[in-house]
């Protein structure tokens, strides 16, 4: 006799590696507190609508409660002869309370379980990444705000283009992390309904109130459509698609922290708890952190690609495919906050080594634009300034100098609109404060936009 809940209608039963095949405990017990938690709610409405009695009520509280201890202290044993987390706990609170643990599963199934309880665990686990990014960009502000007037050479195509200021620079990635996060709240908005009621595909035959148990559980209001309630997993999808945006953003971050660490760049330097040696090369500090969450960001894209790949082509309603949905979740859930948890704790360590940056900014004429801008200002197309000014580098390169070195007799080659004054927009200072709006680099502006951040925050 197998001790499977659902096995009176077996004449005999699975085998070992069904059973292992099928089973889910031993990854979704991560759950628990999110079951018990739906168990409860489901309970209690159960009462109020006088399906189950008081009594029954008070031994499912009291039985659960039990569970819920032995689960957080590690005594609960979880078997693979009971699936999932679902029966397991259902099974341990028929053994401790008797017939009123075998009502509970009155009105309900798996199905609209199974789908309530990834939504509570992933509405935690939303409001928790939330918190990380906001502590992410809350470090990344207060090097910004230390760095607002420190230039940085800007760069289109990995060559120096512009000047900005490191502040600067740093705020592009806070506004990555805000819209992620506006992300992250309308995908916790849409799925914050609740499945619960659906039963397991066509609702059921007794008087629920699914709204009580929607305001028990903190659900905005219930899922309308029960085939829909147990069947779609499109928030998760909208999740992991969300964390692999996030990821994404924190892999180019990434990628600049690896290349201005660089020997060969050295514009900062990590602490040293977020790096590793090599085994080989005494000389080496290896931005290990930076790099793994560049990799780590694969598992993220990898994981969408699978929920949406196990969404396709399913008919309505459930079907076991969708407890394939867990450990993608989980691992992307996973990967997002310790990436996150440990990029807030190494922000504030960056080192920034402000003459590197001055020493690369003299390398790339980077004020380039600003003379061309201040011939344009002075009556000339533009067209025709990029023209002159490209003449103008042309023969800085040839002198292996740049274009703040050439004389001003020199300069007045290419326009003889040049005049004494050119001197104050070659300079890097110069050119920083000239960008002096919303959105620009001009050191006024960054602590503005700061103050804005911050005041977002
Ligand atoms: N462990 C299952 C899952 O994760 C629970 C739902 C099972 N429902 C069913 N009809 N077999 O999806």
């Amino acid at each position: 006799m197998s001790d499977h809940t659902w096995s009176g209608r077996f004449a005999e039963p699975v085998s070992d590696l069904v059973k292992r095949y099928t089973a889910s405990v031993f990854f979704d017990q991560r759950m628990a507190a999110q079951d018990i938690r739906g168990s409860l709610a489901h309970a209690r409405m159960l009462a109020r609508q006088r399906i189950i009695t008081p009594d029954d009520l008070a031994e499912i509280e009291r039985g659960m409660a039990q569970i819920a201890g032995e689960i957080e202290r590690g005594e609960f044993a979880w078997s693979l002869d009971a699936e999932d987390v679902h029966l397991n706990i259902e099974k341990r609170l028929t053994a401790l309370v008797g017939d009123a643990g075998k009502r509970l599963h009155t009105g309900r199934s798996r199905n609209d379980q199974v789908a309530t309880d990834i939504r509570l665990w992933l509405r935690d686990t939303i409001d928790a990444i939330d918190g990380l990014l906001r502590s992410y960009q809350s470090a990344l502000l207060d090097l910004a705000e230390r760095h607002a007037d420190t230039p940085l050479p800007g760069f289109t195509h990995l060559q120096v283009a512009q000047p900005v200021t490191f502040g600067h620079h740093l705020l592009a990635y806070v506004e990555m992390a805000e819209r992620d996060r506006s992300r992250l709240r309308g995908c916790r908005k849409r799925m914050n309904r609740l499945p619960l009621g659906a039963a397991a595909l066509a609702g059921t035959t007794f008087p629920i109130d699914r709204e009580f148990v929607a305001r028990e559980l903190g659900f905005d209001g219930v899922c309308e459509n029960s085939l829909d309630a147990v069947s779609d997993r499109d928030f998760a999808i909208e999740f992991c698609a969300t964390a692999a945006l996030v990821m994404m953003h924190v892999s180019r971050f990434s990628e600049e922290l690896i290349l201005w660490m660089s020997p060969r760049v050295g514009f900062i330097d990590l602490a040293d708890r977020f790096c590793t040696g090599s085994s080989i090369m005494p000389q080496k500090k290896n931005p290990d952190v930076p790099e793994l969450a560049r990799g780590k960001t694969g598992r993220a894209y990898g994981n969408l690609m699978a929920l949406l790949t196990l969404m396709k082509g399913q008919p309505l309603a459930y079907n076991k495919d969708n407890q394939e949905d867990k450990e993608p979740l989980f691992d992307t859930a996973d990967t997002v906050i310790d990436t996150l948890r440990i990029f807030a704790d190494m922000v504030p360590g960056i080192r920034v080594k402000p003459e590197a940056m001055a020493a690369a900014l003299k390398q790339g004429y980077a004020t380039a634009t600003d003379l061309a801008d201040y011939l344009v200002k002075r009556g000339l197309p533009f067209r025709d300034a990029h023209e002159a000014v490209a003449r103008a580098v042309r023969a800085a390169e040839t002198k292996g100098c740049d274009l703040a070195d050439l004389p001003l007799a020199e300069l007045r080659a290419f326009s003889p609109l040049i005049a004494d004054d050119v001197f104050d927009v070659l300079t890097v200072a110069g050119s920083l404060a000239a960008r002096d709006h919303i959105g620009g680099t001009a050191p006024g502006q960054v602590r503005a936009a700061i103050a804005r951040a911050r005041a977002r925050l």
